[in-house]
């Protein structure tokens, strides 16, 4: 638990509210968070949903692992320490995106679960959704966009997830997506029908 360093602060309450830019945009605001090991497809399926919402007229954003990493997060590395500075800032800033009232997706491998937990719990209720990328290490590790997991069973990276470091599946994820035997529109397909089912978007938006 990060804790609150800054004295003599107030907060002040909004007066465009998140409800009245929803309400403009004409679709909810939420975080639809993307959780799995280095190569399950992450960062291809959160383009390729936020390529269909944004088709549809919904305000989106994508927040993704390795850019955040030469921005915001340069100065954090893989210790689990780092990892969970890391979704800390990221659970911040995905809950500024979905305030203004956008659907924000997040690509990290966020292998923690405590760390994903305080990312949901910045949220209202209901406003997560965590999809979990399940691919096998095998299908991982053959894909190897990066080339990163021969690197690390080389020995020249060290604590590299799912080889050295772990990978906490989440218990109950929202959606889970089977990346290693579905296409990416089979799985696009599964959350956007979880967006329209819930009333983040609307049918046929
Ligand atoms: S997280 O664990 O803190 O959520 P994040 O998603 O930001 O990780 O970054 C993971 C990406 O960093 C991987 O896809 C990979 O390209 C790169 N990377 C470099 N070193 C490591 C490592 N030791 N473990 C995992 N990913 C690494």
């Amino acid at each position: 638990m990060t804790s609150q360093k800054a004295t003599n602060i107030t907060w002040h309450a909004a007066t465009i509210t998140r409800r009245l830019r929803e309400e403009k945009n004409g679709h909810r605001g939420v975080v639809i968070w993307f959780t799995g090991l280095s190569g399950s497809g992450k960062s291809t399926l959160s383009q390729a949903v936020e390529a269909v919402l944004f088709e549809r007229g919904c305000h989106t954003y994508t927040l993704d692992g390795d850019n955040i990493r030469h921005g915001l997060n340069k100065d954090l590395g893989f210790s689990a320490e780092d990892r969970h500075e890391n979704i800390r800032r990221i659970g911040e800033a995905a809950k500024l995106f979905a305030d203004a009232g956008l659907v924000v997706m997040t690509a990290f491998i966020s292998p923690y679960v405590k760390d994903r937990q305080m990312a949901r719990g910045l949220n209202p209720p209901g406003d997560f959704i965590e999809v979990f990328c399940d691919c096998s290490l095998d299908v991982c590790e053959d894909r190897d966009p990066k080339g990163l997991y021969k690197k690390a069973r080389r020995g020249e990276i060290k604590h590299f997830t799912g080889i050295d470091d772990p990978y906490e599946a989440p218990p109950e994820p929202e959606i889970t997506v089977h990346t290693d035997r579905e296409t990416v529109e089979e799985s696009v397909a599964t959350i956007v029908t979880y967006l329209e089912d819930t009333g983040y978007i609307a049918k046929g938006q």
